[in-house]
This record gives C-alpha cells, structure tokens and sequence, in this order.
C-alpha cells in the first residue's frame, strides 16, 4: 500500500488525526513519509511541535505533487497524504490521481456521512485516470460504549464504497497526545486502546 491519500469532504472529520496516528504506527513497522497537502498545515504544525528526531518526516506538498510523492515513495515503505476537507480542492483532486488508496474517515452521523455521496463522485471520476484506486470509509468517533445506530447503519449500506470493519472511537488521548506534539503510539498505557485500534487500521490498509 505505498501511497495512501487521507481525504474527505467535510472538516474535522479526523484526517490528520488519523494521518499522524497511522503513520506513527507505520513508522514502526518500515518507513514512512507524510505529505501535508492542505494549506492549513495541521500535520506539519504537529510535526513542528514533534520536534524529535525519531519522528518520521512531514513534507509540505510542492507543486508537482505525483512527482514528490513516487520520489517518496523510492525511499520509504509508504506515504501518506493528508489532504484538505474538500474532494473538490485541487490538492485532493491530484493526490486521487495517483494514490493507490483513499482512506475516508466520517464522522458516526447520518449528516456526515450523506456528504459522503460527493466522495464517491469523486472516486469514481478520479478512477477514470487512476483505474488502481481503492477506497476505503473508516468511521472516526465513534461514541464509546454506543454502537452504530440504526439509521447510520441504514446510510452506510446506502453507500457504495467499502468501510473498514474497524471503528475509531472518540478518545481524549487523540487529542491530548496531538497537543504534546506526540501520537498515541507516545503515550503508554494511556494510549493502549487507541494503539490497538490503529493497529487494526493498519492491517485492513494493508490488505487493500
Ligand atoms: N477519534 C478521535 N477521538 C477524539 N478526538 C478526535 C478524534 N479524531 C479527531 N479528533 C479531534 O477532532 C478534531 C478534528 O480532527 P482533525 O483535525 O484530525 O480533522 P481533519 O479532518 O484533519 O480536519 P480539517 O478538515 O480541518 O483538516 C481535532 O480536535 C482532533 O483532535
Ligand atoms: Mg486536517
């Protein structure tokens, strides 16, 4: 799974989050490059506040952007792309270009997850250039103790992209470890469930 673009329709649906969080984790397994395709900057602002050496590299997206990335893509196991919150915003209209998968999180809401339907325009028009393209919904913040309901289960059979079988819950350690500059990889116990749970991300990517 050598490039992977994390992209998505709606803001704060947990793209860098999960960015940071799983290329932590691959970082652990191989090497691993991200590309900070949004002009907000979110994933080389964490990056910044890392500031350890161990941490694995956080490049600005430059304007050739296919190029940078199957450079990368030469010298490390993987790259991930964390794109801005829009499938129309040029940065994501190229990452779908040429990435092998779309890794889409949504938020656990009927509303969110009905803006879905402007991804899956999108993959199937970038499938016209990129004909490889995989895509994959994630749900991100899932309530804990609250399993899917009914209706966003009804929504989720409604769309006609595969979503991983595993669930990212809402953890504080998301966001706490993110303002230590760190990942839940950083943390100890404290992360454990979240470890796991990206883990297991991990794992479904890798059988794309
Ligand atoms: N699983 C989670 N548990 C708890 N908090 C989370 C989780 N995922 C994301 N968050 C928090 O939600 C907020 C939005 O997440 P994030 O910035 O990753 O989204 P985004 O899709 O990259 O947003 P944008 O569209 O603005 O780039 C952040 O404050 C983040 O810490
Ligand atoms: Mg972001």
């Amino acid at each position: 799974m050598p490039i992977i673009a994390v992209v998505g329709n709606k803001g704060g649906a947990g793209k860098t989050t999960l960015s940071i969080n799983l290329a932590s984790g691959m970082s652990r397994q191989g090497g691993i490059a991200v590309i900070d395709a949004d002009p907000q900057g979110s994933s080389l602002h964490w990056r910044a506040v890392a500031n350890h050496e161990d941490a694995f590299p956080v490049h600005s997206a430059n304007g050739a952007m296919r190029d940078q990335a199957r450079d990368l893509a030469l010298h490390y196991q993987d790259v991930l792309i964390d794109c801005p919150p829009s499938v129309h915003a040029p940065q994501t209209i190229a990452a779908l270009g040429f990435a092998d998968v779309a890794l889409i999180p949504v938020q656990p809401s009927p509303v969110d997850l009905w803006a879905t339907v402007h991804i899956e325009r999108a993959i199937a028009e970038a499938k016209a250039e990129n004909p490889s393209l995989k895509a994959l919904l994630v749900i991100n913040q899932l309530e804990s103790r609250t399993t899917l309901s009914g209706l966003v289960r009804e929504v989720l059979d409604e769309i006609a992209l595969p979503v991983a079988q595993v669930a990212i819950r809402r953890r504080a350690v998301y966001r706490n470890s993110a303002l230590e500059g760190k990942s839940v990889f950083d943390v100890g116990s404290r992360g454990a469930d979240a470890v796991e749970e990206i883990n297991a991300l991990i794992q479904e990517l890798k059988t794309q």
